[in-house]
């Protein structure tokens, strides 16, 4: 098939919209969407956002004085809210307020849980490093809380019930997520032991 070279940039189409949401030194809460964002270790469980340093951020200056943070998934029915937060500053306004967002105190660390948002991670911030323009912000996860409409009977969070937003650079949109497509693992085991099975013969 015939290959392009696209112009120079990171790809990262398609990603999980989040809401990263901080306490400033008042006490007074901020939030801003984020598409950097990625599951950086399973023991013990930690996500890294990637926020841009060359520009002013008020979440990012407040969740570095804190040493915290909260991740929050929005779902598709807060798509409005969820671009808002992200073309807005909280230099300018109160934006949680803005658009009858509210909060309350993270149980572990001290940062703000978006109460409208299905399922928050509350984390304690553990590494820093910059990459290029992006600060990489390493969170701990010390407590997820979920609405119990998402969860399965086994406690896991089901996707079609959160209805993530997905984010979508290359185009410029939100989608909402698809269907099943197979199972994970098992799909891939099978096709090595096919092919492993082949090569014996
Ligand atoms: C869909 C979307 C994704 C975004 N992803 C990021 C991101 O990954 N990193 C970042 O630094 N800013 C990102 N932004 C921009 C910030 O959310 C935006 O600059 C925000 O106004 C910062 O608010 P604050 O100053 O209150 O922290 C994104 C915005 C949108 C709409």
């Amino acid at each position: 098939m015939a290959k392009k070279e696209l112009k120079m940039r990171a790809v990262v189409a398609p990603t999980e919209t989040v809401i990263v949401s901080a306490y400033d030194k008042d006490g007074k809460a901020d939030a801003c969407t984020l598409a950097f964002y990625m599951v950086s270790s399973h023991v013990p469980p930690c996500v890294t956002i990637g926020i841009n340093a060359t520009q002013k951020r008020k979440t990012l200056k407040d969740m570095l004085e804190t040493k915290a943070f909260v991740l929050g998934f929005p779902s598709i029915n807060q798509v409005k809210e969820t671009d808002y937060l992200g073309v807005e500053s909280g230099y300018q306004t109160d934006k949680l307020v803005n658009i009858g967002f509210t909060t309350s105190p993270a149980e572990t660390v001290y940062a703000p849980i978006i109460n409208e948002l299905a399922l928050s991670l509350e984390c304690e911030i553990v590494h820093t490093v910059t990459i290029g323009s992006h600060m990489q912000v390493t969170g701990e996860v010390k407590r997820i809380i979920a609405d119990e409409t998402i969860l399965n009977e086994r406690g896991r969070v089901v996707l079609e019930k959160l209805q993530p937003i997905i984010y979508d650079e290359e185009e410029g949109i939100y989608l909402g997520v698809g269907g099943k497509v197979s199972d994970a693992f098992r799909t891939g085991i099978a096709l090595k032991k096919y092919l492993e099975d082949e090569k014996r013969g």
